[in-house]
């Protein structure tokens, strides 16, 4: 017993393995169930009882001897095998995180409003949930106008006489301006608004419009003209060409609607533009004097007019969509498509 000790002492002093494997076989050699020192421990148990103590002893040193030089190959293995693995190749190129763009209905709606700041109009807000007064009663709308009514018009209070809804049109915020603002006024506001309508390819319940109103001293419908006119050729293309077809609406006298020529067939006629060569972008018209005596502005010194477009519609037309829905899905091959589409 004595000599095997030894020989084991003195194997493990040169003991070497190079791989994980190795060591592993060295280990099952000497300590594993049927390894060498687990065999010496066994024979342990035969001996002499005067020569326990000091076997035992070197035996326990010969174990732990045996142990540590196998967890000391293992450790050196393992390094050599980290080592030895491919490093990371750093000319690979890199994962792409998806970035997220903008919404096709908010590039059209800043397309808007950045060409009208170009002409110098400054931009208004107000609230969604707004009262009859400044929807419909300051708007020149008679009582019993049929915009009024619960088929339009989402009601949050009914009952008393300025009951509150949720905005039909954002031409509300052209009388906060007017009450709020000292005179010229020009601005544009852009906005949600809100109609009880049947959802399909041409209306939805929620849309956004862009309003328009310039108010100064001799304001005529030339003026008019000529806005819509610019703003015609900077969002559908510099040959593009404006009709106005005389309309109605309670809150501007003379009214119309604007079209522009067809930017797809370019006024011969196809399927978007329906064979007429024109598309319809806004309506229009001179502020009507009751609407500005209603904000304390005297028709006899001023006068002004006024616009409204819908932004889906103008995203629409821009993009040949024929389908409303699309911009409130919010399905990501839809989207996906204008992530490039920023330019104004
Ligand atoms: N408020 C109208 C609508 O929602 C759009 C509009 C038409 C606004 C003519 C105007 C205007 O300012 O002059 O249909």
């Amino acid at each position: 017993m004595k000599e095997s000790i030894e020989r084991i002492f003195a194997e493990l002093a040169s003991l070497k393995a190079a791989t994980q494997k190795d060591v592993e076989e060295a280990r099952v050699r000497l300590l594993g169930k049927k390894g060498e020192i687990t065999a010496l421990m066994e024979q342990f148990r035969c001996i002499a009882p005067e020569l326990k103590r000091e076997y035992g002893q070197k035996l326990n040193e010969l174990k732990k001897a045996a142990t540590a030089k196998i967890e000391e190959l293992k450790e050196a293995a393992e390094a050599a095998a980290e080592a030895s693995e491919p490093k990371e190749d750093l000319s690979m190129p890199g994962d792409a995180f998806p970035l997220g763009s903008r919404h096709p209905v908010s590039i059209v709606r800043a397309q808007i409003v950045d060409i009208f700041r170009k002409f110098g109009y400054d931009v208004a807000e107000g609230p969604e949930i707004e009262d009859d007064y400044h929807v419909f009663e300051a708007l020149n709308f008679p009582p019993n106008h049929p915009a009024r009514e619960m088929q339009d018009t989402f009601f949050v209070s009914t009952g008393h006489l300025n009951p509150l809804l949720l905005r039909t049109h954002t031409s509300s915020v052209q009388v906060r301006t007017m009450e709020s603002q000292s005179l010229p006024i020009r601005v544009v506001c852009p906005g949600r608004v809100f109609r009880n309508e049947a959802i399909s390819a041409r209306a939805h319940c929620i849309f956004h419009q862009v309003e328009g109103l310039y108010i100064d001293k001799d304001v005529t419908f030339a003026d008019l003209k000529q806005a819509i006119l610019l703003f015609a050729r900077e969002m559908f293309g510099a040959d593009t060409q404006i009709r106005m077809r005389p309309s109605y609406f309670p809150f501007t006298e003379p009214s119309a609607e604007v079209d522009v020529s067809c930017n797809i067939c370019k006024g011969k006629g196809c399927n978007i533009c329906k064979g007429t060569g024109w598309l319809e972008i806004m309506g229009c018209g001179m502020v009507d004097p009751n609407v500005l005596k209603a904000s304390g502005i005297d028709p006899e010194k001023y006068s002004g007019f006024a616009f409204g477009m819908g932004v889906e519609r103008i995203a629409m037309l821009k993009w040949q969509v024929n389908d409303l829905r699309h911009y409130f899905e919010n399905d990501m091959r839809f989207l996906q498509e204008f992530a490039t589409a920023t330019e104004v």
